[in-house]
């Protein structure tokens, strides 16, 4: 490899201009080479604005360009599947937004050509990369809380009020669900990463809105994903999980997460902005609950003195998804989150969709 990582990205709209190509651009040993959307035009702004000098609107063109080492995918949930399939066979490394496909077939599909391709793979699940949730997870490995009994998640967002118009994400054939698919998937894996794997799931994933006005023509569309998804897990190590994820709360922006033990207790949440989080603890013999403080290396770099301030220093300063893949790429670190636990959290997605559908527990592993 050159001496430094050569990228496309693939899907330039809203969260690859905030986070995903200032992550790459920001990196010491990277490059943003090229990028594809749909839209020549709109390509040829956001090349120029991160200093790329190759444009696409093809993914199958972009994959084949000469010295490329790596992709960014993010573009619609749709398209993750068939685009990172092509990366794979060019022996690229590849980093794709969440969910990566539209199945647990073809997320399966995905972590073994990654496998067989012997490239570095990774899974934008952003919520683990946030200094509470690694203190937390380190709390966890050094049995904090003493054998776990509850995993309480909820996560209320509100970009999916009345008044968002249709776009791709409220359409199931091209997001393969609603927010179960969008945060759902955020929030499984962090269920995952830091309670272990789940062996039986119950949902209830029901749809409020049921028509919104076109993006474009203010034509009103039929929704067909959800809006809310209520599940119930069960790990495999015995541990109750609840996990309640919206985007049509009115203003919606926190998450609180909740780990209960036979030795302790851990909360971690943020505050109605979306990004101040705190982090709360109480040991068996304590009398109230009290402030955890994050120790200052797992901050790495964020200057959170505002929230505002906060969420760019999360995305500028701190070394966050994408360039933590560039980093695995350049060192010997294993992939992590890996397309591994895309399909972990896929087959939980699909298993409480099975559960909505059929009103009953779904068992995991799915078959097939
Ligand atoms: N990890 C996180 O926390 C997080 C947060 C937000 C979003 N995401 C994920 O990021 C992805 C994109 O979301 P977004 O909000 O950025 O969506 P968006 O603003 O609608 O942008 C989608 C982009 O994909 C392009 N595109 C669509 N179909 C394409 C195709 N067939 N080939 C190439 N480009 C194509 C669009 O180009 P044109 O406009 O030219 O058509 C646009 O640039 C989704 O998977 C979403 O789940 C993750």
């Amino acid at each position: 490899m050159a001496e430094k990582v050569r990228v496309g990205i693939i899907g330039a709209g809203r969260w690859a201009d905030l986070v995903l190509a200032p992550g790459v651009q920001a990196h010491p040993q990277a490059d943003l080479v090229a990028v594809c959307r749909r839209t020549k035009g709109s390509a040829e702004e956001f090349a120029a604005k991160f200093g790329a000098t190759q444009v696409f609107t093809d993914y199958r063109d972009l994959v084949r360009l000469d010295g490329l080492d790596a992709v960014v995918v993010a573009t619609p949930n749709a398209t993750h599947y068939e685009t990172c399939l092509a990366a794979f066979e060019q022996g690229l490394h590849v980093f794709c937004e969440k969910p990566i496909a539209m199945t647990t077939a073809q997320a399966k599909e995905l972590w073994l050509a990654a496998d067989a391709a012997g490239v570095k793979n990774m899974v934008s699940f952003t919520a683990r990369f946030l200094p509470h949730a690694r203190y937390v997870k380190r709390l966890l490995d050094r049995h904090w809380c003493g054998r776990l009994f509850h995993f309480n998640l909820n996560k209320q967002a509100g970009y999916g009020g009345i008044d968002t118009p249709f776009k791709w994400r409220w359409d199931r054939e091209q997001a393969g669900g609603g927010v179960l698919a969008d945060l759902g998937s955020h929030g499984l894996d962090l269920a995952r990463w830091l309670v272990g794997d789940i062996k039986r799931v119950c949902a209830t994933l029901p749809t409020f809105i049921r028509e919104r006005p076109d993006v474009r023509t203010g034509e009103l569309r039929e929704v067909n994903v959800d809006d809310a998804a209520a599940i119930l897990v069960e790990f495999e190590n015995g541990v109750q999980g609840v996990l309640h994820i919206s985007w049509v709360a009115h203003k919606g922006r926190t998450q609180t997460v909740e780990l209960c033990g036979e030795d302790g207790a851990l909360i971690f949440d943020s505050n109605p902005e979306g990004w101040e989080m705190g982090l709360r603890g109480s040991r068996r013999g304590d009398e109230k609950r009290v402030e955890l403080p994050v120790p200052p290396e797992l901050w790495e770099g964020i200057d959170d003195s505002t929230p505002e301030r906060g969420f760019r220093s999360f995305i500028e300063d701190y070394p966050g998804p994408t360039r933590r893949f560039l980093d695995v790429i350049l060192g010997d670190e294993p992939s992590a989150p890996s397309f591994y636990d895309g399909m972990k959290a896929q087959e939980l997605i699909e298993a409480a969709q099975i559960s909505d559908r059929e009103r009953r527990w779904v068992e995991l592993p799915l078959a097939g």
